[in-house]
C-alpha cells in the first residue's frame, strides 16, 4: 500500500556519491521519518551505467538510464543531481525546476557559473535548489552561514576547501617528496581525479569560495572572477623552509569584506598560503576541510570536518532532502533564500585587485651562490621599500650552480612586491622565476 505522506525521491548520477545517499537514505530510514515525520522514498535512478553492481539493496527502486524520464515523472517530488559537470545537469534541473520539482545537487562548478539562472529560474517556480553538499562535503557550513550567522554582518570566511589537494601538501610535507610522487599517490588511492586539474590547479576551491562569498557578502560574482592558484610549483623545500621559519603550507580560499565609506568592495582570492604553525588551520591534516568564519556579532566560528566521500557527502545529500520535504510537508517551500540574501539584494561587487593587497611574503628566488647576489637582491626589495624579516639559504652552491635563497619580507604592497620581481628575475644571478607565496598571520 503506497504511503500518502511518504515524499518522493528521483536520483540522478549513481556513482560514489549516489551510491552513498541510497546506503544512508536506507540505513537511517528510522531517524529519518522519526525527524520528519514521514518517510522519504527513492523511486526511481537514473545513470549511464546500470551495469556495476553498487552492492545496495535497490529493492522497489526502478534503476534505469532514463533521466528525462526521472524528471517527468509526476511521482517524484524532489530531484537529487549528481552526475556533476554542467550543460547535462544544467538542462536536467532546469527542466525540473520548470516541472515544479525541487532540485538537490552537489554541483559547485555548475552553480560557480550559473546560479542566477538557476535560483532566479526556481524562485519563478516557487521550488528550492539545495546545495549543501557543494561545499565542505559533510560540513554543514552553509546552512550554518545562511541560517545559524544570518545576524551577522560577515567579515571573512577562509579556509581549507579542498581535500585532495590538502592531502597532497600534508603529504609533501610530511614525506618531503615532489609533487608528482605525491598526486600519484593520491590517485592511487582514490583522493584525486585521474586528470586532477580541477582540484590542483585550485579550481574547485575557487567554485566553492564563489558560493561562500555570495551568502556572506551578497556578492553576485563567477569563479571565473576569482583569482586562483593551485599547488604545482610548490617544492620540497618550500615545506622545509616554511616549517623552519614557524609555518605550513595550505592552499586556502579566503573571502573578505572591505567596507570603506561609500563603497563595499570583496577580497576573494585562492592560492597556497603560509600559515602560523599555531593556528588551528595549520592542523588540518589530510583530506580534511576546515572553513573559518568571522561575524561582528558572533566572532570567529570554525568548522570542521569531511570535505568529500561517500558517505559525508552523502550526509549532507539526505539533509537538503529532509530540509525541503519538511517545507513540502508545511507547504512553505522558498522559506530561506538560497544564498542566503533576497534575490534583488545581490549585486556585483567590486573585486580588489590583488595589486593592492598588503601583506607579508615568502620569496623563494633561486640564484648562483657567490658573494654579493644576496646584497644584490635585498638592494632591489629595498629601492621597492620592501623590507626583510628573515633570509634562509639552502645548501652550497657555486658561481655556476644555483640555490634556493628565501626571504621572508615585513609588510609590503602585493604590486610593489610583483614590480621588485620582475626586475630581480632579470638579474643575471637569478636562474629560474622567483616563487612567491603569500603569508596570512592573523588565520
Ligand atoms: N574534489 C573535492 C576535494 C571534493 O578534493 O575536496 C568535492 O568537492
Amino acid at each position: 500500500m503506497s504511503d500518502r505522506r511518504a515524499i518522493g525521491v528521483g536520483l540522478i548520477g549513481f556513482g560514489t556519491i549516489g551510491t552513498g545517499v541510497v546506503k544512508v537514505l536506507r540505513r537511517n530510514a528510522d531517524v529519518i521519518e522519526q525527524r520528519l515525520g514521514a518517510p522519504l522514498r527513492l523511486l526511481r535512478i537514473a545513470d549511464l551505467d546500470t551495469e556495476t553492481d553498487r552492492g545496495v539493496d535497490l529493492e522497489g527502486i526502478r534503476f534505469d538510464a532514463d533521466a528525462e524520464g526521472l524528471v517527468a515523472d509526476p511521482a517524484v517530488d524532489i530531484v537529487v543531481e549528481l552526475i556533476g559537470g554542467i550543460e547535462a545537469a544544467r538542462r536536467l534541473i532546469l527542466r525540473s525546476v520548470e516541472g515544479g520539482k525541487h532540485v538537490v545537487t552537489a554541483n559547485k562548478a555548475l552553480l560557480a557559473l550559473h546560479s542566477a539562472e538557476i535560483f532566479g529560474q526556481a524562485a519563478r517556480r516557487g521550488v528550492d535548489v539545495a546545495f549543501e553538499a557543494s561545499v565542505g562535503g559533510g560540513i554543514p557550513i552553509l546552512r550554518s552561514v545562511r541560517e545559524g550567522l544570518a545576524a551577522n554582518h560577515i567579515e571573512a570566511i577562509y579556509g581549507i576547501l579542498n581535500g585532495t589537494t590538502n592531502y597532497v601538501l600534508s603529504e609533501m610535507e610530511e614525506t618531503g617528496e615532489d609533487f608528482a610522487v605525491v598526486l600519484k599517490r593520491a590517485q592511487d588511492l582514490g583522493y584525486a581525479e585521474a586528470d586532477p586539474s580541477v582540484d590542483v590547479d585550485g579550481g574547485d576551491a575557487a567554485h566553492k569560495l564563489t558560493l561562500l562569498a555570495a551568502m556572506c557578502f551578497g556578492a553576485e560574482l563567477t569563479c571565473k572572477e576569482v583569482p586562483t592558484e593551485g599547488i604545482r610549483g610548490l617544492a620540497p623545500i618550500d615545506f622545509e623552509a616554511s616549517r623552519e621559519f614557524g609555518y605550513r603550507i595550505k592552499l586556502l580560499g579566503i573571502a573578505k569584506a572591505r567596507r570603506e565609506p561609500g563603497s563595499e568592495r570583496i577580497e576573494a582570492r585562492v592560492h597556497p598560503t603560509l600559515v602560523p604553525v599555531s593556528s588551528l588551520l595549520a592542523r588540518v591534516d589530510g583530506a580534511m576541510n576546515a572553513v573559518a568564519v568571522i561575524g561582528d556579532a558572533v566572532g570567529e566560528t570554525l568548522f570542521y570536518g569531511a570535505g568529500a566521500g561517500e558517505l559525508p557527502t552523502a550526509s549532507a545529500v539526505v539533509g537538503d532532502l529532509m530540509e525541503i520535504a519538511r517545507e513540502l510537508r508545511r507547504g512553505n517551500a522558498g522559506r530561506v533564500a538560497p544564498l542566503s540574501y533576497v534575490p534583488e539584494m545581490l549585486e556585483p561587487k567590486p573585486l580588489v585587485p590583488l595589486g593592492e593587497l598588503h601583506g607579508r611574503f615568502y620569496l623563494r628566488f633561486t640564484a648562483v651562490d657567490r658573494p654579493g647576489v644576496l646584497a644584490h637582491l635585498a638592494g632591489v626589495l629595498g629601492e621597492h621599500e620592501i623590507g626583510i624579516e628573515s633570509v634562509m639559504q639552502k645548501g652550497r652552491g657555486g658561481a655556476r650552480e644555483s640555490v634556493p635563497v628565501i626571504v621572508l619580507t615585513h609588510p609590503a604592497g602585493e604590486a610593489a612586491v610583483r614590480a621588485a620581481l620582475d626586475h630581480i628575475d632579470e638579474l643575471e644571478d637569478v636562474t629560474a622565476p622567483t616563487r612567491l607565496l603569500r603569508i596570512e598571520q592573523e588565520l
